[in-house]
């Protein structure tokens, strides 16, 4: 028998590295990027209802209406499928908003797939995929977890030989920052810029755990401009031991690579009693992630 709820872990990402090649016709930019799932995670608990979507969050900062990513999934998917039934979604928030680790695309992500199961839905991959596209740059990468590269405007997404297992802190001023306006920064860019062959396939090539310390974020020289404390918490970062520290995405989240558990728990007391917030995290490969996808 179907179930009648499902509960979903929705785990968030980082970008070991970003580059954002050029300006596209579409209005977005040409990135090529390799995402990571990390163990932090909010909790999405999926039920049927009569019918319609409605979206709870015990975080106030998440809108809950039709431009909540969680709620455009629900409606896209009970579309495609012709379901005239509904869904209640309940989002236990634990991801920062606007962090630059991706939470809402991983709600619309993990929305599809606990949809999937509650409604015993057989739908194609690729039609899930396109589905993801639509809501958001990010989502499709869900679908995969894991280490991963990402081209196109980073929905176009390859899985890759797994990271291995980093320690890593995750840090954050307490900014949200909005990801068109760190694109737009960009302003250099044109629209006449060349595809180049990826300087990290040479990297993947001498060996996939050199990542961590090859990360590298276009985005960060804008960002950094407008937001200094993000470049104080990665000095921050380094100076209480970690190899390598990175703005995310568009941030502000900054995460550090640790490979001393001593190093990485005095860093997280040191930044948690500077008033920001902190988490010390592992990363998650493919084979974790779905493992641990429904609870
Ligand atoms: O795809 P998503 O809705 O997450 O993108 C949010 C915004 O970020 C886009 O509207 C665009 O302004 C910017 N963006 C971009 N190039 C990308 C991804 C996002 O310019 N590759």
């Amino acid at each position: 028998m179907a179930p009648t709820s499902v509960k979903v872990r929705s785990y968030a990402k980082i970008n070991w590295t970003l580059e954002v090649l050029h300006l596209r016709e579409d209005g977005y930019h040409e990135i090529r990027t390799i995402y990571q799932t990390v163990s932090l995670h909010d909790l999405l608990h999926i039920r049927a209802s009569r019918r319609g979507v409605t979206v709870h969050c015990d975080d106030g900062l998440v809108p809950c209406d039709e431009t909540n990513l969680a709620h455009k999934a629900a409606l896209l998917l009970k579309e495609l499928a012709g379901r005239k039934s509904g869904v209640t979604i309940d989002i236990e928030k634990r991801i920062p908003v606007a962090g630059g680790l991706a939470g809402g695309s991983s709600n619309a992500a993990a929305t599809l797939m606990g949809l999937v199961r509650l409604w015993g839905l057989q739908v194609q991959d690729c039609d899930l995929l396109n589905l993801a596209a639509k809501i958001g740059s990010d989502v499709p990468f869900f679908l995969t977890g894991g280490t991963a590269l990402g081209v196109g405007r980073g929905e176009e997404v390859y899985p890759l030989g797994e990271v291995s297992s980093s320690r890593l802190l995750l840090a954050n001023p307490g900014i949200a920052v909005s990801t068109p306006g760190a694109y737009k920064g960009l302003g250099r860019l044109t629209t006449s810029g060349q595809t180049r062959i990826m300087p990290f396939t040479v990297l993947a090539a001498k060996g996939i755990s050199e990542l961590p310390l090859a990360a590298r974020n276009d985005l960060e020289e804008v960002v950094l401009a407008v937001h200094p404390e993000i470049e104080g918490l990665k000095l921050r970062l380094i100076g209480l031991g970690a190899n390598q520290a990175l703005m995310s995405g568009s941030g502000a989240t900054v995460f550090g690579v640790f490979d001393n558990k001593r190093d990485l728990s005095r860093a997280l007391g040191a930044i948690r009693s500077a008033g920001y917030w902190c988490e010390a995290v592992r990363t998650v490969d493919r084979r974790g992630y779905f493992g641990t996808l429904f609870e």
